[in-house]
């Protein structure tokens, strides 16, 4: 890409999230993630453009020294920070502001730094022919798949129902989401396909920030935050219709939703539990040592009883929760050793350098927090290797998984096969090769540690206070759709052949 020849037409409005704005380039597979500041800055831009320059170099470092290391460099893209014309930069805001979804807009987008992020598309993982059938990618945030086991915890609650199940009914409780999703991290986490489809198909009923699916780069199907109703379920099932017409399932040359559905989240199960994380890397494996269920999640009890077959240990989902699992004092544990770290810096502020407390993110940095030692010899050296240890971990609750699913064209070509073959086949959804990459893998700032301390004291005490319930109307009255799609069945099984 030449940066002095940038055309604002050659780009389009693709995502945002709370940080950064993604544009897309109209022909190749490239991104663009710029970041955004809050609207009151729109004036005067919060830091200087060589500032913002160090913050995506800093990103993309973290993301390839720290993070792929521990993921997978299979998993990860770090991308490259690249300097673009200014006039490109203000042209292309203007262009896309009116496609920005509104509850975004109480942040713009940095139109002074001239900064990017430049990264490969990862919603079109190849450059598919346009009469080709498009790649279909999903995106997951998955968020913390286990609960606390530390000795620091203070509440009981917080070993029996998992995090993101607890800030859910914070969430409602505060009108951030109209009803609760009751997609658990855990179940995703598991390893075990029942459970797995069982999380995937609430995120589907309730995708709230955690679930999108793209089709040849667009996105077709998330949810909008405030609104009403949820997404249009049955616009997702006509687009993945076609991609598992030659699977299981049909009846009378029909295929149901409820089969549309299950081979769609069978196919995603599969791609999330399939090793390809290149070599082990750098952790050691740790089994969450805390139960591996959680209290609030309505994946019946009995049922998780019967076969747990865990995670792959070279899968995207064992790689992201080995990494959360480096927070291992929780952020109860954590805060007296963050207080520590800051009562140092300011008794001596040079050695903030030295800590590597804001990077940079080298080669070293992780050797230095993997070498720091178990036991707390009162160091400020130990307790600044529990809090960047705890920062990583951040990253990971906090980062998306992208799975692509690509039909394979192989199988339709291949009509050798005996017919008692062909018949098997059948019974098995359409065959789909699938890359699967992790994405916003920035690190935290430390002065978001005390904010997480405090976050964390509101959602337990809202739970407690609550006892779990929430108001009338929050939760989904039992999954509308798929009972709905569970009747369509029925009815057309019923049918006389
Ligand atoms: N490399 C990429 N390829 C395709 N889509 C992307 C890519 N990076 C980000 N996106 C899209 O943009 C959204 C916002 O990007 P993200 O990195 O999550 O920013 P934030 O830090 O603001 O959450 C993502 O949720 C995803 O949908
Ligand atoms: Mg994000
Ligand atoms: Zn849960």
């Amino acid at each position: 890409m030449e940066m002095d020849r940038m055309d604002e037409n050659d780009w389009k409005y693709h995502e945002e999230g709370n940080k950064s704005l993604v544009v897309c380039h109209v022909q190749h597979c490239r991104v663009l993630r710029l970041l955004k500041y809050p609207a009151e800055d729109s004036e005067n831009p919060p830091q200087t453009a060589e500032q913002a320059f160090r913050q995506i170099q800093n990103i993309v470092d973290f993301t390839s020294n720290v993070m792929s290391r521990l993921l997978g460099d299979k998993f990860v893209h770090s991308g490259e920070v690249v300097r673009l014309p200014l006039e490109f930069v203000r042209q292309l805001s203007i262009k896309i502001q009116h496609q920005r979804p509104a509850w975004r807009c109480d942040k713009v987008m940095d139109i002074y730094s001239g900064c990017a992020l430049c990264l490969p598309n990862l919603t079109t993982p190849t450059q598919y022919q346009p009469t080709a059938t498009p790649p279909i990618c999903i995106e997951i945030k998955p968020k913390w798949g286990f609960l606390p086991s530390s000795k620091h915890v203070s509440r009981d609650i917080k070993t029996r129902v998992c995090r993101y199940c607890m800030h859910q009914h914070y969430k409602v409780a505060n009108g951030k989401w109209k009803r609760r999703s009751l997609y658990c991290p855990l179940d995703l986490f598991s390893g075990n396909r029942q459970r797995m489809h069982f999380a995937i198909r609430h995120l589907i009923e309730e995708p709230q920030n955690n679930f999108k699916v793209f089709k040849g780069g667009q996105c077709i199907y998330s949810s909008k935050e405030g609104s009403e109703g949820s997404p249009d379920m049955n616009a997702l099932l006509h687009h993945l219709r076609p991609y598992f017409l030659r699977g299981n399932n049909r009846v009378n040359g029909h295929m149901t939703a409820k089969a549309v559905l299950n081979d769609f989240i069978q196919v995603l199960v599969n791609a999330l539990l399939s090793p390809a994380g290149g070599d082990g890397g750098p952790l050691t494996h740790r089994a969450p040592e805390g139960r591996s269920f959680c209290e609030a999640s309505l994946f019946s009890n009995e049922r998780v009883r019967h076969g747990s077959q865990g995670l792959p240990s070279s899968s995207v989902l064992s790689r992201i929760l080995q990494t959360q699992m480096l927070d291992a004092l929780d952020i109860e544990g954590l805060y007296p050793l963050y207080c520590r770290v800051e009562q140092h810096l300011q008794d001596f502020p040079k050695d903030r350098t030295r800590l590597q407390i804001d990077g940079p993110y080298d080669q070293n940095f992780l050797e230095n927090v993997q070498k720091s030692s178990m036991e707390d010899d009162g160091s400020v050296e130990y307790a600044a290797a529990k809090v960047h240890q705890y920062r990583i971990a951040m990253t990971a609750k906090d980062c998306s998984i992208m799975a692509a699913l690509v039909p394979s064209v192989k199988e339709e070509d291949d009509d050798e096969g005996l017919s008692s073959q062909k018949h098997l086949r059948d019974f098995r959804p359409q065959a789909f090769s699938s890359s699967v990459s992790i994405l916003d893998l920035d690190p935290k700032p430390l002065d978001s540690i005390p904010r997480q301390l405090r976050l964390d004291q509101k959602i337990v005490a809202c739970y407690l206070r609550t006892g779990g319930a929430l108001p009338m109307g929050s939760l989904p009255l039992l999954p509308n759709f798929i009972a709905a799609a569970e009747r369509e069945d029925r009815t057309l099984l019923f049918q006389p052949a």
